[in-house]
């Protein structure tokens, strides 16, 4: 086996390009070292996805793109037709539903993610908005501010003794229902895989079909994964069989629910609220659903779930070790030779 000893890394033929909002500095500092002893690195800082074009020549020269979501351009056949050098893209996401997978099978380039490292937050995230929906703790906010209207009324429920179902049994949802069955809340369970199902039945968790689980839910939580150009899990259909009183909470991608089937189950009232890590509508827009987020029926928390100090440290160093395997595989890294010998 060959032992390659990163910091003797001499002249490397391996390029790779990393794209993020902070460029560089998203990287922990004894990563950036390693990195530039083992590559040449092209840092870029971006506030959002190159486009096609700036895409083409950023990544010309990249070996290995290293890259978050939020800078994520469209991999897509025109483009990694474009990149034969490219090999590896190494993605600062546990969910990877924005790549073609086939895409790059079809261009021989592999995608190494960073799973399970904002698991807890995110379930504790899905848990805090199940809870602010619930106990009206947004809307008792607004209305210290001044800012709820007349006539909404912060009257809330107790989930201790009610029914939760979630929507996807993995790291982050088997972690929620642990949380919801220590409230004291009955948790049924959605899951397609066998083993996630498994786990949690062992963990106290109801392992239901999806409309069974819909139809007895006081609230719905979406933790399950999407794959690229899935359609909704919850599309107009399924949303029918919430009852009005439930809410819906959504933590994973906002795809997953069919949006405006549940705007428009929000505006007849046949949804008591929905809560997504996300943004789907405009607040500031005063003649159109504006107003169901004035009045608390819509809680959007931008994609914030995983921003903790926790998954944050944890991602970041997850992301750069993995960084720094791609080009250890990399055939274009050249390892020196101590005393001419490498083992
Ligand atoms: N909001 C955020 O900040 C944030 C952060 C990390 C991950 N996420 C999202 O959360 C998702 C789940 O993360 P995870 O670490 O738990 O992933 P995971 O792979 O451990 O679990 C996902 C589970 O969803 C299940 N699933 C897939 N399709 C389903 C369907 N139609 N119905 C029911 N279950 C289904 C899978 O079988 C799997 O058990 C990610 O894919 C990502 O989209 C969001």
């Amino acid at each position: 086996m060959r032992n390659v000893v990163i910091t003797d890394m001499v002249e490397s033929e391996t390029t790779v390009v990393l794209l993020s909002r902070r460029g560089g500095d998203s990287l922990a500092l004894e990563h950036r070292q390693q990195l530039a002893a083992m590559a040449d690195v092209k840092a870029y800082a971006l506030e959002k996805p190159p486009t096609r074009r700036q895409a083409r020549e950023l990544l010309a020269p990249a070996d290995v793109l290293a890259v978050t979501n939020a800078c994520l351009p469209v991999l897509d056949d025109d483009l990694l037709g474009r990149l034969p050098r490219l090999r590896t893209v190494v993605l600062f996401a546990t969910g990877h539903d924005a790549v073609d997978l086939e895409a790059l099978r079809r261009h021989g380039v592999n995608l190494i993610a960073v799973p399970d490292y904002a698991t807890v937050s995110v379930a504790e995230h899905a848990l805090g908005m199940l809870l602010s929906m619930t106990n009206r703790l947004h809307l008792a906010n607004d209305r210290s501010l001044g800012r709820c209207p007349p006539g909404v009324s912060l009257r809330g429920v107790q989930m201790s003794g009610r029914t939760a179902c979630v929507i996807g049994l993995g790291r982050i949802g088997l972690h929620l229902c642990s949380l919801l069955l220590a409230l004291g809340t009955r948790v049924v369970g959605v899951d397609p895989d066998p083993l996630a199902r498994q786990c949690a039945a062992a963990a106290g968790v109801e392992c239901v079909g999806l409309v069974p689980g819909l139809t007895v839910a006081d609230a719905v939580i979406l933790t399950a994964s999407r794959a690229f150009g899935d359609p909704p899990v919850l599309d107009r259909e399924r949303l029918r069989l919430l009852p009005a009183h439930a809410f819906l909470i959504n933590v994973g991608r906002k795809e997953l629910v069919d949006t405006p089937a549940v705007i428009e189950a929000l505006t007849r009232q046949a949804l008591r609220g929905y809560a997504v890590d996300d943004v789907v509508i405009n607040p500031a827009d005063r003649r159109g659903n504006g107003e169901l987020v004035r009045t608390g029926r819509l809680l959007q928390s931008g994609h914030r779930a995983w921003w903790t100090d926790e998954a944050l440290h944890r991602g970041t160093y997850l992301w750069g070790e993995r960084i720094i395997a791609a080009i250890a595989v990399d055939p274009g890294a050249v390892p020196a030779r101590r005393g001419g010998e490498a083992e």
